[in-house]
């Protein structure tokens, strides 16, 4: 028995299912800055749910909302430092990493519907989007998509003319940017976490996101308008930490691959139905006005928005952009 305890202490011999049970398990932890009642957040849960139920319990995943763990860049910063090993920001946030063709999906107009989007992130030109990040030490997972964003602010904003002069939060994209000031606006980069401070003391003076991102943050408490106009997209890349992915076993992998497979369905199938719920609510709350943009109106904007396509060609680079033309055409 003495020879066993000694072989099994130096790492030799084979392990009892007691002592197996008694490994710790690998951690993910997993950091977001949206609410859980949101796409993301049920696809993160989910994803936690089933990664423990896939691997018999060797893999917990540690799911950290909202922005409890991290703010937005910080995210990016803890991932590459190992510090989380998973996260899911939106495609807005990746240029600062370097990869500024992820900025396409910034593009104003650039998908009509849910079905070019898709050709898109279910394509090569997706794969090869995400197989870009891992010179920065990360690797894409997948795409969660969150719909259309709708525009706020304390006026409606009907004409291209009534964006003249304001303050609108964006996400750290130079193609949000450059669309904040096709309407004559001035765009200004804050953290999705400081938004509805930034809104409700009037340092900013509206924004842009889906409406499920404008109600589980309760911006529409400080926003009187809403326009429909969904000229722009949010979606996410799941992302790990390269390393930490390629040091798992095979088959705890092959498991997580399989969970996240499920998320991504439970993410896609959750975004048009809580951006719906999100509108309801609003309006419900009595707090906003929900304009529906007419035809001439949107065509207005489209008109004044199209232009970024061209002005962002350089840094997104044109064979970016003529790809997603081609796979969505
Ligand atoms: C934002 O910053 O507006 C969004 O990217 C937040 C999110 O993750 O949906």
């Amino acid at each position: 028995a003495f020879v066993r305890l000694l072989l099994l202490a130096a790492g030799i011999g084979p392990l009892t299912a007691a002592q197996a049970q008694a490994q710790p398990p690998i951690v993910i932890k997993f950091s977001h800055v949206v609410a859980t009642d949101t796409p993301k957040g049920k696809a993160a849960d989910h994803f936690a749910r089933r990664a423990a139920e896939l691997t018999g319990g060797k893999v917990r995943v540690e799911v950290f909302p909202n922005s409890q763990l991290y703010r937005d860049k910080e995210e990016m910063e803890a991932l590459q430092l190992g510090a989380v090993q998973m996260l899911a920001p939106s495609l807005s946030k990746f240029a600062p990493l370097g990869v500024k063709e992820f900025e396409v999906f910034d593009l104003p107009f650039i998908f009509d519907n849910p079905q070019e989007l898709q050709k898109v992130t279910n394509g090569p030109v997706g794969q090869a989007l995400l197989g870009k990040l891992e010179t920065r030490g990360i690797t894409g997972l997948a795409y969660w998509n969150n719909g259309f964003k709708v525009m706020s602010a304390n006026r409606p904003l009907k004409t291209v003319a009534d964006y003249q002069g304001l303050r609108m939060r964006i996400q750290s994209s130079k193609v949000l940017g450059a669309q904040m000031r096709a309407l004559k606006a001035t765009p200004q980069v804050l953290a999705f976490s400081e938004t509805y401070a930034a809104l409700q003391n009037g340092s900013v003076d509206g924004t842009e996101n889906p409406p499920s991102n404008l109600y589980t943050q309760r911006m529409h408490e400080v926003q009187k308008h809403v326009s429909l106009t969904y000229h722009g997209y949010l979606g996410y890349a799941v992302v790990v930490n390269k390393r930490f992915w390629d040091g798992l076993p095979k088959d705890i992998r092959a498991a997580l691959t399989q969970a996240m497979a499920e998320a991504t369905q439970v993410a896609n199938e959750s975004a048009s139905k809580d951006n719906q719920a999100a509108l309801v609510a609003i309006r419900a709350s009595g707090k906003t006005q929900i304009h529906q943009p007419s035809a001439a109106e949107r065509a207005q904007l489209k008109a004044a928005l199209l232009t970024v396509h061209k002005e962002m060609a350089g840094r997104i680079g044109d064979e970016t952009i003529q790809d997603i033309y081609q796979a969505t055409g």
